[in-house]
Order: structure tokens, then C-alpha cells, then sequence
């Protein structure tokens, strides 16, 4: 790429308020950032049960890292798959009920390794408008047709299932959706995969852990799993992130025994990168443990999403949302640069989304809430937003 386009592309940006620049962290307490010298409350971190900086999380790492090293020494089909990875992948198909697991170091490599293999030229994805960026990008590397329907929007899914004629489909769609917090009809959809024979791919990056009373996400939560038939099942393909409310990083993805030995057979972005170092596999494993037992943080926040909820003046700036994720919407880009500065001066940290995260006219700040916040910082954040949106 020449320089002037570079240059060019980078000014366009600025003038339309569509730069972004790097926030770096130097220090961390609980629900507390410290950024260019100043500590701020943090209403931008996915941390939805502060398990990030839970004690026996951090001692079960080092204590790995004694006995497995820092780092995989390889691939999984190399060298690198070692019995922590191996036990984690058992234990969250176990979990979630499934068959079996995979584990990635990312939740986008999981998507482009999910969609890149398994779908083909002649096959069809129909995808909601509003699902994460990685699940877009699987979608092109797999080449296949790719059919996007309108934010929940059934019957304009039902419509594009009616007119597909590729002999393969799989609909696709966010537990949780990212920007929005809102959540899918997996039941609905569910339904539709009957009828029109094909898959469900779940990206449940936000809904984990957060959703469903012992955590397991947007699956429990629509009570599926006690009620899940193995014809059900087979038909779902489930995809958590381990850097939300697991607090670590990485990601699972659950389906039947044949798909997940089609992953490892070709799955490119699997195959081809050196595996996570185990110790953070068994930091993750006894995160999994925690989030099971975890009622008493889904409670905290739960009454932090109400509290937040009951105390913004305004309500037609909130969204349809019963998550973490607690969208304030402005508008322009500029304007929510501008209240997000503010919040900034006045000791809060909550990111302004802007295009192309999400469309034109609907910039927004993207509150995440924390088990971690006390009423308090949630009292303190809803009136410094009331008062810049009077
Ligand atoms: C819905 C969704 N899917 C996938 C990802 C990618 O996950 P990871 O951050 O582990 O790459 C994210 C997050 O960043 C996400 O929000």
C-alpha cells in the first residue's frame, strides 16, 4: 500500500471522529484502572464476574507454570497439546453437554478455524446483521454463500432460508450480541433449523458464564440444555470466549464427536499456531469450577444491571438488554467522543463505540458492568450520564 493512501485513509478518519487510539492500562485493582496517571472506575472491561484477578485462578497458573513452563513448545498436532489442555476440553463438553470440545487461544481463530473448514463454496450461511466482525470474516474465508438477515429478524431469516437452494445451511448468530446486549431466540431459531435442515452456530462470547443460574450461558438460559434431545443437539455448534467472564483467554467450541475431528483434521488457523501454555488451561479449568458455583456473583451483577437500568433517567437512551452489556446510545460519533471525555474527566472509563463497530448514526458508549462494581460506582456512573445527557 503507498503511502498517500495510507495517509489519506488515516486523515479521512480523524475528520469524521472515526480514529482510534490506544488506552494503555499501567495498573489494575479489582473494578479500578490507572491510565495516564489517573485511576479511573472501569465500565469497559468483558471481566463480567472479576474472575480476572481471582486469587486461586492466579495461584493455579503459577503452580502450573512450575511443572509445564511458560510456554507449548508447538502446535497441538506437534508437540504442544499437553493433558491440561486435554482435561479442559473434557470438562466443558461435559459442562455445556455436549460431545466433545476444542480449545483455541482465541475466540476469532475458533470462528475462522469453525467456518473456513467446514464450509464450502457450495454451501450457504445465514448470518445476523449484527454478529461479531470474526464470524463475518470466517464467513469469507469459507467462500461460501453468505446471507445476512436482519437484527432478530426471523421471518426475513425464514424468508432467505425458503429461497436458498444450496444443499448445506447453517444460521448463525451471537448468544449475546456484543455492542447491543440483547440476546437470540435460540429456541426460534432452533425451530427454523428443523425445518429447513441445517446447523445453529452459537457465539456465546458474552453470554457465558453471565447467563443461565449455574453460568452455562445462552443455551441454560433458554433452558435448553435440561430439555436438549441428542437430535437437538446434534444440530448446535456452541462457541464461548475464556476472556470474559472466565477472566483468562482463549476459547472452547462444543459440538458433536465428527465435526470436532473434522476441526482438528482442517482446521488451518488450529492447525498451524503454537498452543497456549498449558498453566493458562488450568487457570481457565478452575475458572469453569467457579463460574458453575458462581451464584452469588451472578447475583451482584444482576442488581448492579438493575440498579443501572432503574437509575437512568432517560430510557429510551438503554437498550433491549437484561446482560452485562448496557448500552447508552448517542448518536454521532462525535457527541459520544465528547460525553465519553467527560465521564473520562469525572473518574470513569467507558468506551465510545463508533463505525464500523456499529451503523452509521448509532455511536454509542458501551457500559459493561462487574460483579466487581459496588452500588456506589453504578450510582456514581448513571448520575454523571444523566447529567451530560439532560
Ligand atoms: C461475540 C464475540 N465473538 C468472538 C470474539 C473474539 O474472541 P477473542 O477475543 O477470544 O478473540 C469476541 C470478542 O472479542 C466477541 O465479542
Amino acid at each position: 500500500m503507498k503511502d498517500e493512501k495510507i495517509a489519506k485513509e488515516i486523515a479521512f478518519l480523524k475528520k469524521e471522529n472515526l480514529y482510534r487510539k490506544i488506552k494503555t492500562v499501567t495498573s489494575i485493582k479489582r473494578n479500578k484502572i490507572l491510565v495516564d496517571g489517573k485511576w479511573l472506575i472501569n465500565f469497559g472491561s468483558n471481566d463480567y464476574l472479576g474472575l480476572s484477578h481471582h486469587k486461586s485462578i492466579q495461584q493455579a497458573i503459577i503452580s502450573a507454570i512450575r511443572r509445564t513452563g511458560v510456554g507449548a513448545g508447538a502446535s497441538h498436532l506437534i508437540s504442544g497439546h499437553h493433558s491440561s489442555h486435554e482435561s479442559l476440553e473434557i470438562k466443558a463438553a461435559k459442562y455445556l453437554g455436549f460431545d466433545q470440545s476444542l480449545y483455541f487461544s482465541s475466540g476469532y481463530l475458533a470462528n475462522l478455524s469453525f467456518f473456513g473448514s467446514l464450509l464450502k463454496k457450495e454451501d450457504a450461511i445465514f448470518s445476523d446483521k449484527l454478529n461479531h466482525a470474526s464470524l463475518n470474516d470466517g464467513a469469507i474465508l469459507s467462500c461460501a454463500k453468505f446471507y445476512r438477515f436482519k437484527h432478530l429478524d426471523l421471518i426475513h431469516l425464514e424468508d432467505l432460508l425458503k429461497k436458498s437452494n444450496e444443499k448445506n445451511k447453517i444460521i448463525v448468530t451471537d448468544g449475546v450480541f456484543s455492542m447491543d446486549g440483547d440476546i437470540a431466540d435460540i429456541r426460534s431459531l432452533l425451530s427454523l433449523c428443523h425445518q429447513y435442515d441445517a446447523h445453529l452456530f452459537v457465539d456465546d462470547a458474552h453470554g457465558y458464564g453471565v447467563l443461565g443460574s449455574d453460568g452455562q450461558g445462552i443455551l441454560e438460559h433458554t433452558a435448553m440444555n435440561k430439555l436438549l434431545s441428542k437430535k437437538d443437539r446434534d444440530r448446535i455448534i456452541y462457541m464461548f470466549t475464556l476472556g470474559k467472564s472466565v477472566g483468562v483467554s482463549g476459547a472452547i467450541l462444543c459440538a458433536k464427536k465428527n465435526i470436532i475431528d473434522f476441526l482438528i483434521q482442517k482446521g488451518k488457523p488450529y492447525i498451524y499456531t503454537t498452543a497456549t501454555m498449558p498453566a493458562i488451561a488450568e487457570g481457565i479449568s478452575l475458572s469453569l469450577d467457579l463460574i458453575k458455583d458462581g451464584k452469588i456473583l451472578r447475583e451482584k451483577l444482576i442488581k448492579n444491571i438493575q440498579i443501572f437500568r432503574e437509575s437512568i433517567r432517560k430510557k429510551n437512551l438503554l437498550m433491549n438488554s437484561i446482560t452485562a452489556i448496557q448500552p447508552i446510545l448517542i448518536g454521532s460519533p462525535e457527541q459520544t467522543l465528547y460525553t465519553s471525555a467527560c465521564l473520562l474527566d469525572q473518574g470513569f472509563y467507558v468506551p465510545a463505540i463508533r463505525p464500523p463497530t456499529v451503523p452509521k448514526n448509532q455511536s454509542r458508549l458501551r457500559v459493561s458492568l462487574s460483579a466487581n462494581h459496588s452500588k456506589n460506582d453504578v450510582l456514581g456512573l448513571t448520575k454523571a450520564i444523566n447529567r451530560l445527557t439532560r
